[in-house]
């Protein structure tokens, strides 16, 4: 891969394990030359990220912060200000909603379910775009993750379908709002991909297997694969594009039937 991103200081939220969508990201940011700092969620994930961040150099920055506490974004953002002087690159890589919204009917989804899942899955954008805002002077990509589930029923998807319409919305204000200070924010609608999340939305195995029956490419996409879209959003190759939701899914979305 060519170092596009060579000088690039990238912060990247969401990697729980070796599966996440946000080290795949991570990985092709890193070979296409940028240097990264990793957050994690809590003490149980502490170990597994620092292992990983640790492949691109023990020195690599790496520290806690639960997206739904804004103390925890202040001291994190402190933490990377220590680190670096200027962030270019943001990927937000992080959703949840309590396990039982993601079975049975949307119709039964608790206040509390529906407030947690778009706290943690939307609202979070917002949260820690606004704190990396002033890091990012120089301007900057944002980048989000997405499924399709936000504009099309998708069977138990439920309410982490209806945070994500609430984050692709949040993407196109972030992107009008941060336009004039050249920072760009893109989401990535990615078909599904065996993770961790992907493991608590109920029957994701007929998923897998019902895109590689139904789309065009008859195949589940990679993680390189999003990787590639990442460096493409963050780099100058993504220079003119904002606000936008791209497809990293085999074409299923285009399909009627
Ligand atoms: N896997 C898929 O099929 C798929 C498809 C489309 C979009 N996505 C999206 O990709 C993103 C990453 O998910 P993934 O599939 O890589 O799973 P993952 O489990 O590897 O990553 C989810 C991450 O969210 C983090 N997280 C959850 N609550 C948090 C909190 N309160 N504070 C900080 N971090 C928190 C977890 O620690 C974890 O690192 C999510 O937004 C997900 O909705 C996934």
């Amino acid at each position: 891969m060519s170092r596009v991103l060579e000088g690039k200081v990238g912060v990247v939220f969401g990697v729980a394990n070796k599966r996440s969508i946000a080290w795949g990201i991570a990985q092709a940011w890193a070979q296409a030359g940028a240097k990264l700092i990793f957050n994690y969620q809590g003490e149980r994930l502490k170990e597994n990220v620092e292992e990983l961040a640790a492949t691109f150099g023990a020195e690599t920055p790496v520290a806690p912060c639960d997206v739904s506490r804004d103390e925890d974004i202040a001291r994190f953002m402190d933490f990377v200000k220590s680190k670096t002087p200027r962030v270019d690159l943001l990927l937000h890589s992080v959703a949840f909603a309590p396990k039982e919204a993601l079975e049975g009917n949307f119709l039964d989804t608790s206040r509390e379910a529906f407030r947690v899942a778009h706290d943690i899955s939307a609202y979070s954008l917002v949260a820690v775009t606004r704190a990396a805002a002033p890091l990012m002077a120089g301007g900057g990509s944002v980048v989000t993750m997405s499924y399709y589930g936000a504009e099309k029923v998708v069977p138990h998807y439920n309410v982490m379908g209806v945070a994500k319409a609430a984050l692709e919305a949040s993407v196109r204000y972030l992107a009008y709002d941060l336009g004039p200070k050249k920072v760009r924010v893109n989401a990535i609608s990615a078909g599904p991909v065996n993770t961790l999340a992907a493991r608590g939305i109920s029957g994701f195995s007929a998923m897998l297997s019902h895109y590689e029956q139904h789309a065009p490419l008859k195949r589940n996409i990679t993680l390189e694969e999003l990787g590639a879209m990442g460096v493409f959003l963050a780099s100058d190759g993504g220079a003119g594009v904002t606000g936008q939701t791209l497809y990293v899914d085999s074409g299923y979305s285009v399909m009627g039937m």
